[in-house]
């Protein structure tokens, strides 16, 4: 094998030793597959004290971005620190020089994507970012070119390793949400600030890529719509799964003749829903183009190896095509786009009121409801002695969501509910 083409890593942590035990494993494949060598030149990292596997070379470590970015051996850097700075201005500068670039980081696509792909373009380099959504999923590669005939017409994605990771602990075991998190950070599924997993921006930053592939739009990802998991509690999953539900962090995007829809939520899906057996860490994106019909992707969307995989795969293809214009010039098409207010969404709802056990309080709910023109599916109301707060559950038919907020607002007013109603939107297709 003749051809070396030089690889230079910012970044060993979770996915940077993943990247590192996939590029460094004599039995791999890859090379063979390829008909390229693949080899490692120097890897950034924040402390060349800290203790790494045994498979880091440990000659290779460097904290002088200078001497990957500056390399003119180097054809492809690699970027897995995470965050905006200095991963961004590292990517910048390494096009500027002439390398091809690959990245997993959603963060720094979504919020700063822009000028990395203007920059790639000028340059006519290669930008990989398979690794930036669903980890080990080729995802991206599906959709801009397995999928490259069809209309996308609906994206629902599990997007989120750490939250799904988190929801299924807490609905199959019954464990509680800090200690939950605590191990989806120690098993590497979490981000440095797992805040962004929880609080759904993560999921969002991946919806805001895979909208621009979807649709050709590039939308600011604040405008998507964005609401974590951390309000959910042990009752609304106890409720979901006796009222045949499972409750998932989904992220969804559509396009219909109002526009484009894009929104990360909780969501209650009935239990026979494709995505209802997606558990643990794992991911899954089930779409509808207008060719193919549905088609669900199902893998490992976190975690050291399934990442590198993907890394890897994107390594692969650029050093495959060196000297080639770059086929996916993702920022070519985009035009700037708008997504559709989450406040004209029309769905069903899953209501949970607290409140106290007095006669007339459900008749009060019902009534406001129906005020604000929101039909009543089920309720199901448990009796716990006079006094006692109560849950009560409404399960509404379509209605519209400006119109379920402002009869929240209130419900919650008067002094017989205790505390915040709690809202999930309810996705069956
Ligand atoms: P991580 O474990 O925190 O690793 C980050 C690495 O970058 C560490 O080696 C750290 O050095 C180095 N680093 C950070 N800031 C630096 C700086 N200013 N200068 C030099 N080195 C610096 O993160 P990760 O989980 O591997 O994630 C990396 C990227 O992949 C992120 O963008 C993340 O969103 C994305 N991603 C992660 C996963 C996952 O499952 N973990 C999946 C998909 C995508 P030290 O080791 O010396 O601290
Ligand atoms: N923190 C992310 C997750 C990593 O849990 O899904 C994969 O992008």
């Amino acid at each position: 094998m003749s051809e070396s083409v030089n690889i230079g890593l910012l970044g060993c942590g979770t996915v940077g030793q993943g990247v590192v035990r996939l590029l460094t494993d004599k039995d791999s494949p890859l090379e063979r597959r390829l008909g390229k060598k693949l080899k490692l030149r120097k890897i950034l990292v924040r402390d060349l004290k800290k203790q790494r596997g045994d498979h880091i070379p440990s000659e290779l470590l460097t904290k002088d971005p200078r001497e990957i970015i500056d390399d003119p051996e180097i054809d492809i850097v690699v970027e897995l620190l995470g965050g905006i700075e200095p991963a961004g201005g590292l990517l910048l500068q390494a096009l500027e020089n002439g390398k091809h670039i690959v990245t997993a980081n959603k963060a720094l696509l979504a919020e700063g994507g822009a000028p990395i792909f203007a920059k790639a373009a000028e340059k006519d380099r290669h930008v990989g970012f398979e690794a930036s959504v669903a980890g080990g999923i080729p995802i991206l590669k599906a959709i801009s070119e397995g999928f490259v005939a069809n209309r996308i017409q609906k994206v629902v994605g599990i997007i989120n390793g750490t939250a799904n990771y988190v929801l299924s602990e807490m609905a199959e075991k019954e464990a509680d949400f800090e200690s939950v998190l605590k191990e989806a950070q120690a098993a590497g599924y979490a981000e440095a600030d797992p805040t962004l997993d929880v609080n759904g921006t993560d999921a969002a930053h991946k919806l805001a890529i895979l909208v621009a592939l979807c649709y050709g739009v590039e939308v600011p990802f604040k405008e998507i719509f964005t609401e974590g998991i951390e309000q959910v509690t042990s009752l609304d999953l106890q409720f979901a799964e006796r009222l045949g539900y499972c409750l998932k962090l989904l992220a969804i995007a559509e396009e219909n003749s109002q526009g484009i829809e894009a929104r990360v939520h909780p969501t209650m899906i009935p239990k026979e829903h494709l995505l209802a057996g997606v558990k643990g860490a794992m991911n899954a994106i089930y779409l509808v183009g207008d060719a193919i019909g549905e088609a669900m992707f199902y893998g490992a969307g976190a975690g050291s190896l399934p990442t590198a995989s993907a890394v890897v795969s994107d390594i692969a293809a650029i050093a495959a095509r060196l000297e080639e214009s770059s086929l996916l010039d993702i920022a070519a098409g985009l035009h700037e786009g708008k997504i559709r207010s989450i406040e004209n969404w029309q769905g069903e709802y899953y209501l949970r009121f607290s409140v106290v056990d007095r006669p007339g309080v459900l008749a009060h709910i019902a009534g406001v409801l129906g005020e604000h023109d929101i039909g009543i599916a089920a309720v199901y109301q448990e009796e716990r002695g006079t006094g006692n707060p109560i849950p009560i559950v409404v399960m509404t038919h379509e209605a519209i969501e400006k119109n379920v907020q402002k009869a929240l607002q209130e419900i919650r007013s008067q002094e017989t509910t205790l505390d915040k109603p709690v809202l999930i939107r309810v996705e069956k297709g």
